[in-house]
């Protein structure tokens, strides 16, 4: 069963280092990690933490509307493909609802696109590279 939970910035940190900075020498921690209007989602599988997500409070270029962005999502391997990383995504719409925000965006790498279009994001821009990670869109959905 899935089960998805707010959890703590330091939960989040044994998956964003595995999955999303495996051989890439980038930072794990978020300098707005521990800010009072961001929130971590965990998205368990029995008792076992299988996936991440944390969501801060920040402006992209062109939007007014209150907003905010998606960081650090990562699944484990073994989940992959099981719903996980969708359950987080809609978990986060409820509280994201619930605080007035209208749009959820994020940077996402080439290779995760597909999942957010799955999601109901759209690509806004043009493709630009981040050093060490590759190629990366901007994305946003409307809550
Ligand atoms: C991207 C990631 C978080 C997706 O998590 P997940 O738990 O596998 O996703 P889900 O199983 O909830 O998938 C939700 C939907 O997106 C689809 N999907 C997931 N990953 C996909 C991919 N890479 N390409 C195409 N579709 C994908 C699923 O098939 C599913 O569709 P459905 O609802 O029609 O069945 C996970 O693959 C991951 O951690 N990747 C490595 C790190 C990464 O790239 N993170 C994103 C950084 S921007």
């Amino acid at each position: 069963m899935i089960n998805i939970k707010e959890i703590k910035a330091e939960d989040t940190y044994e998956i964003r280092l595995s999955v999303l900075r495996k051989e890439i020498d980038l930072p794990y921690k978020f300098k707005e990690d521990f800010d009072e209007s961001t929130f971590h989602l965990g998205a368990y599988h029995n008792n076992e933490l299988v996936g991440v997500a944390s969501f801060i409070k920040n402006k992209m270029e062109g939007f007014e509307e209150d907003q905010y962005q998606l960081r650090g999502m990562a699944t484990v391997l073994k989940v992959r493909g099981k719903g996980y990383g969708k359950k987080i995504i809609n978990e986060s719409k409820n509280i994201l609802g619930q605080k007035n925000t209208h749009i959820l965006w994020c940077n996402a790498r080439k290779e995760a696109v597909s999942f957010y279009e799955e999601l109901t994001f759209n690509i806004v821009g043009a493709v630009f590279n981040v050093d060490k990670v590759g190629e990366h869109f901007k994305m946003f959905t409307k809550i």
